[in-house]
């Protein structure tokens, strides 16, 4: 039987001997592709060579490509175990032309290769042509030994391949293959029916269009090939096997589930096994590319896929962690094709076992709540689970939309879909402070006062720090004046980076900006009326930008480009930025990453970062086309919407990013880069916050106040300091448990001499010489157990006040409705406080330690007083 090995080098050695070159895999994480959450064709890293944006290095290639269609036009997710062929990762294996060869090339060595090498039976297999494209109808005709019967047209639908809402598209061809065991009973019409016997197993597409935003097509100036074949699916026809999971791919897979479930595998009962089968190819070949689970996008995904594969464990009876076991042994199959996945296997298996741990507490609660929820909607004759429990399932307890959705299936209900997106986008709104700010300020929504005709906000901020400038629309709402300029040196919060603050000065008045912000295009200052009338006469000013803050905000943007790289450099490549706040005095970087750092780790990020300071690199900003840009290996984050035009930033030789923050010059200027903390702020996501400047030079004088004060405490070198404290801890802990045992010796023994009667009551009452309060509890404790009608007043001095614990035995409240808290009342008012607590025990605290001797004489008295009031 061939291998999967065998069958994927065949292909690329078929294409090699056609002139291609062979090339890698791309990520199945796009780099620099915002349009894109995960690699779901072979060709997305050719998209810019298609559009006529890159040269292509070769004319012909080929390779095997990693692909995920989770989410967005291309997505199998639905299928993937209900059937036996598709997949939410799989291979593709494609040829490409750049503008060299077309359709009848294209064509003629797909057959061949699919007749020849692969021997497949020619009556099995079926073409289809997209039903303009006569040119390839003809072609399937002429250049191949097809029946001309078994040339289909379609439609759009099925042959027009597009890679997304945007991008190269263009008519296709596809082959298909029925997989059945009654060939003679083959029909046309079950092509591209669903049928599960007839399998799509390869695309050749004619690129020819660009599918723009507004849903034009625009003609390329040049024809291209892409091609796209399942290799799971050409396996299993090649390993004679009639699903995707009984070949050499899937096979260990399925045999280790068998192993750590004990569960046996079989098609029809197989679901759970092939959907965890799927997703952990899924889940390791995403987190071994950089994915890491998280709340949003992409992380989003990857958590989803978990949490599927996750309940589908919990189907055969797995409660605790297992998907991560598999990774081993996926990474005996896939190795030495994609050696990532070998490479980095620790980490894959540590994400996905912390993910597991996590989801598997949410899970059993949740399913509860499904089960109850399911019995609700049934109960009252409804077939739909509302938006709200759905919901309530999502937020609570982690459940994915598409989980629920998949489980209502389970038991013939559907989720009402809409409700639930109208709850998730309420949630939204009510975190989405900042565009209610653009609402807000929108143009067409305040009440503007227009001075200028000119037109607004050009930003001069890079270069200037100050300008004259013109007031192009103004308004007051109290003292708080809302400014925009015709042009403005003034930075508008964005990026993470803050709004700059400083002065505006025109004729008769003087504002002090407070901040700076962007409501789309206009950018506004916004600051108080420091002097003058709330009226502006004059349009002409003079803005000033606080230069202190603004350079001590460009040290920290910088700073933040550096730490972003040595974060890489120092974990790896899964780091990427989940939020950033720049401003003068520290800087805060949220990333991906899935333990604490160790404080070698964040001595290395620190030294690295400082060597780059201290080599006083230029940092170089430049313009460039989007497109070009990405090709840099620029850090572009994903999500952003990019303007065709982007500004680099670059610390040469070192991080190159995306931004539109204002950075120093060299970073010698950044001074010394210190990081403060390190703490975690949700599963995977690191925060770490840090100074640079004068502000790490006031960090470190602090640092040194505290020390140098210690030694003179202490009267020793700083480098005893830690030996000392050491030392203290463990006296103290020590004293801590003497005193405990203390507490059944003579000196805190209830004697005779302390006890006093007042008719049938025992009244208790004595001083401790200097207890804490909670062992003064202790005693009372004791006192309540191992007593009868009695009340016990006990007193203690705690940092020089006076301090006392009152306490009644249980027979004693009940026969004289007395509270141990009015009595505690009465002491603190003798003792110059206050008192008070429970029915049984309470506490009382005064001023002058002395009155604690004569509250404690006065026992009796107080007593007598409290119980005459009842
Ligand atoms: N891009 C096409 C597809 O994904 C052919 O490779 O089907």
């Amino acid at each position: 039987m061939k291998s999967s090995k065998q069958i994927r080098n065949e292909f690329l050695e078929f294409f090699k001997g056609k002139g291609h070159e062979i090339v890698k895999s791309s990520p199945v994480i796009p780099q620099n592709d915002p349009t894109l959450l995960f690699t779901n064709a072979g060709m997305n890293q050719f998209k810019t060579i298609f559009l006529n944006l890159e040269k292509p290095k070769y004319k012909r290639v080929a390779n095997a490509q990693k692909c995920i269609r989770v989410s967005g036009k291309h997505n199998d997710l639905e299928e993937v175990g209900k059937d036996t062929y598709h997949h939410t990762f799989f291979e593709m294996l494609g040829n490409w032309s750049f503008g060299d060869y077309y359709k009848r090339e294209a064509i003629q060595w797909a057959w061949e290769l699919v007749t020849e090498v692969w021997n497949l039976d020619k009556k099995r297999l079926w073409a289809t042509v997209y039903k303009g494209d006569e040119e390839a109808e003809r072609l399937w005709k002429e250049v191949t030994d097809i029946s001309p019967e078994r040339v289909l047209r379609f439609g759009e639908k099925d042959n027009f391949w597009e890679m997304g809402e945007t991008g190269p598209c263009g008519p296709c061809s596809e082959i298909h293959y029925y997989i059945g065991d009654m060939p003679e009973s083959q029909s046309a019409e079950k092509i591209n029916s669903g049928d599960p016997e007839y399998i799509e197993i390869w695309n050749l597409v004619f690129i020819q269009y660009n599918r723009v935003e507004d849903g034009l097509l625009t003609p390329l100036p040049m024809k291209h090939i892409d091609t796209g074949a399942g290799l799971e699916r050409i396996v299993a026809i090649i390993q004679g096997k009639k699903s995707n999971y009984d070949t050499d791919l899937f096979k260990p897979l399925i045999d280790a589930i068998e192993d750590i479930t004990g569960v046996k595998y079989n098609e029809e009962n197989g679901v759970s096994h092939r959907v965890i089968s799927d997703h952990v190819r899924m889940l390791s070949f995403a987190i071994a590319d950089g994915g890491l689970p998280s709340n949003e996008g992409r992380g989003y995904v990857i958590r989803r896929i978990l949490r599927r594969a996750a309940r589908f464990g919990r189907i055969i009876g797995m409660h605790q962690p297992f998907i991560y076991r598999l990774v081993d042994i996926l990474a005996d199959i896939m190795g030495d094709v994609y050696p990532e996945v070998r490479e980095r296997t620790d980490h894959i298996k540590r994400v996905i076992k912390y993910e597991e741990e996590l989801f598997n507490e949410a899970l059993d609660r949740g399913l509860n709540l499904f089960t109850s929820i399911v019995e609700k909607t049934k109960s009252s004759g409804g077939k739909i689970i509302n938006g709200e429990d759905v919901f309530k399932l999502y937020d609570t307890y982690g459940f994915p939309v598409d989980l629920t959705k998949l489980m209502a299936e389970e038991e013939g209900l559907t989720i009402d879909e809409n409700g639930f997106n109208k709850m998730l986008e309420e949630q939204r709104e009510r975190g989405r402070a900042y565009s209610s700010f653009q609402d807000k300020y929108d143009m067409k929504k305040i009440d503007w006062v227009y001075v200028s005709g000119v037109a607004d906000s050009e930003f001069i901020g890079y270069e200037n720090i100050e300008c004259e400038a013109q007031i192009v629309r103004y308004h007051f709402s109290g003292d708080t004046a809302y400014l925009v300029l015709d042009k403005t040196p003034f930075y508008p919060e964005s990026g993470g980076q803050v709004g700059d603050k400083g002065v505006i000065e025109g004729k008769g008045f003087i504002i002090e900006v407070n901040d700076t912000k962007k409501a789309n295009d206009s950018i506004i200052h916004i600051g108080k009326l420091k002097q003058g009338e709330r009226k502006i006469d004059d349009n002409k000013v003079i803005a000033k930008v606080n230069k202190e803050l603004r350079d001590a905000t460009k040290r920290n943007h910088t700073a933040t480009h550096l730490l972003h790289r040595a974060l890489i450099i120092t974990l790896g490549e899964h780091v990427h930025q989940a939020g950033s706040l720049v401003e003068p005095e520290r800087l805060r970087f949220d990333f991906t990453h899935y333990e604490k750092l160790t404080d070698e780790q964040i001595e290395k990020i620190e030294d690295i970062v400082n060597r780059i300071i201290l080599e006083n690199r230029k940092v170089i900003k430049t313009y460039k086309k989007f497109d070009e840009a990405k090709k840099d290996d620029v850090i572009a984050l994903f999500g952003e919407k990019y303007d065709e035009i982007v500004r680099v930033v670059e610390v040469e030789g070192f991080s190159k990013e995306l931004c539109g923050g204002t950075h120093v010059d060299y970073t010698g200027e950044v001074g010394y880069f210190k990081i403060l903390s390190e703490t975690s702020v949700a599963a995977g996501v690191r925060r770490i916050e840090a100074v640079t400047g004068m502000e790490s030079v006031k960090v470190s004088r602090t640092y040194s106040k505290i020390i140098k004060s210690l030694e003179e405490k202490f009267g020793i070198s700083h480098k005893e300091l830690i030996k000392r404290v050491e030392k203290l801890i463990e006296e103290n802990k020590a004293l801590k448990k003497r005193g405990i045992g203390l507490i059944n010796t003579d000196d805190l023994k209830i004697k005779e001499v302390d006890k006093q009667n007042l008719g049938e009551l025992t009244v208790v009452s004595k001083y401790f010489y200097e207890l804490d309060e909670r062992m003064l509890m202790e005693i009372a404790d004791k006192i309540r157990e191992e007593n009868r009608n009695c009340i016990g007043i006990l007193g203690t001095i705690i940092d020089g006040k006076p301090k006392a614990v009152v306490t009644i035995t249980d027979d004693v409240i009940s026969k004289y409705k007395i509270k141990a808290g009015d009595i505690a009342k009465e002491i603190g008012s003798i003792m110059g406080g206050g008192g008070g607590g429970k029915s049984h025990i309470a506490t009382a605290g005064g001023r002058e330690p002395s009155l604690i001797h004569k509250a404690l004489k006065k026992s009796i008295d107080i007593i007598r007083e409290v119980l005459d009031k009842n």
